[in-house]
């Protein structure tokens, strides 16, 4: 691609990735085979015979719902610390070889502590990642803890309460909130109580809307949760009203221009509105979501909007500094970022 050595380059941020989106299928089957995981049986789901199959079948997702299908299958072989130490390593190799400087990664502590892992396993193995990427690589990499939408708030109130009480965000452990999952269908703020009692505490939070869901869900977001950001959002397009007061008050999108294409949210890359963000003076960052399951990490992630919209190198370094603005890390970290 032009400019592929430029964005190769350019020191990105990453705002918008799922641990357990970065689990290959060969790490699955790997890890299944270790844990004594049973995988879905391959004479109804044939697609579970090999890492091939399973990526072919990745290649044919209908919606977000059809993909967290097969994701929740896949985090199901994570069992031991090591197990999620070494799905952070390998997610922060391939974003350092990218050219990542800075990233805050999601993961969702109820799916694994509804199969009976303890939360400090998960939050211990994910720290140990994070670490080892700060020490080998400098970069900075912090964990955002994710509920889930199709489960109850009751369920997400739990485990919430649990890293509080563990002293998880005094600590810096686990950097803030976010929410994801299926998006239409669950009540648009599900989890009020809980983001009215992390803006009391000054706990950071973002979440998942406008991604299948009207821009009433970014709306709601915004509203409800006093949502700092809003993953996604791309639906914002559809509220010319909304997009001003996002632009106003400087709230990031963080866009996954791959994944939106994937899941069917638009037909092709260049439907994803990037360049009317530009023009409207809304922020962005571009991320990969779940890079195991959408063929491609953040680099494919900037190299396919280049493809698309062949922005200037002006207009790259507007949407670099504005990644590196909506970080949450300090100011000094900032400008060593910049
Ligand atoms: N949307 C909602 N939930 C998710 C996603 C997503 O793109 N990826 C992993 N969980
Ligand atoms: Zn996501």
């Amino acid at each position: 691609t032009k400019l592929h050595q430029f964005l190769q380059h350019l020191p990105k941020c990453e705002h918008h990735v799922h641990l357990e989106g970065c689990l290959t299928p060969e790490l699955m089957f790997t890890l299944a085979a270790r844990n004594g995981v049973c995988l879905p049986n391959t004479e109804q789901r044939p697609e579970f015979t090999s890492p091939e199959t399973l990526y072919e079948r990745y290649e044919h997702f209908t919606s977000l719902d059809d993909f967290l299908s097969y994701y929740f299958i896949g985090m199901s072989v994570l069992q031991q610390q090591s197990d999620f130490e070494a799905l952070a390593w390998e997610y922060f190799q391939m974003a350092h070889a990218d050219g990542v400087h800075h990233a805050e990664v999601f993961f969702d502590p109820q799916e694994h502590i509804n199969r009976g892992v303890p939360f400090e396993t998960v939050v211990s193995g994910f720290v140990a990642g994070c670490q080892r990427a700060e020490q080998e690589y400098g970069m900075t990499a912090k964990l955002i803890m994710c509920f889930v939408k199709h489960l109850p708030a009751s369920d997400a109130q739990k485990v919430f309460d649990l890293a509080v009480e563990g002293g998880h965000f005094e600590s810096g452990a686990i950097h803030g909130i976010g929410a994801s999952s299926s998006e239409v269908g669950p009540p648009k703020d599900m989890f009020k109580e809980i983001y009215q009692t992390a803006h009391s505490k000054g706990i950071r939070r973002t979440a998942h809307a406008g991604e299948e869901g009207d821009p009433t869900y970014i709306e709601a977001a915004l509203e409800a949760y006093k949502s700092q950001r809003i993953d996604h959002g791309v639906r914002l397009i559809d509220s010319p009203r909304l997009m001003e007061q996002v632009a106003r008050d400087e709230i990031l999108l963080t866009v996954c221009p791959v994944s939106n294409v994937k899941l069917r949210g638009v037909d092709h890359i260049s439907k994803v509105p990037i360049r009317a963000f530009l023009d409207a003076g809304v922020k962005f960052s571009i991320n990969s979501d779940d890079p195991a399951y959408f063929g491609g990490f953040i680099l494919h992630n900037y190299c396919s909007v280049q493809e698309a919209f062949d922005l200037s190198i002006e207009e790259w370094r507007t949407i670099a500094e504005n990644s590196i603005h909506g970080s949450w890390v300090d100011h000094e970290r900032k400008l060593e970022l910049l």
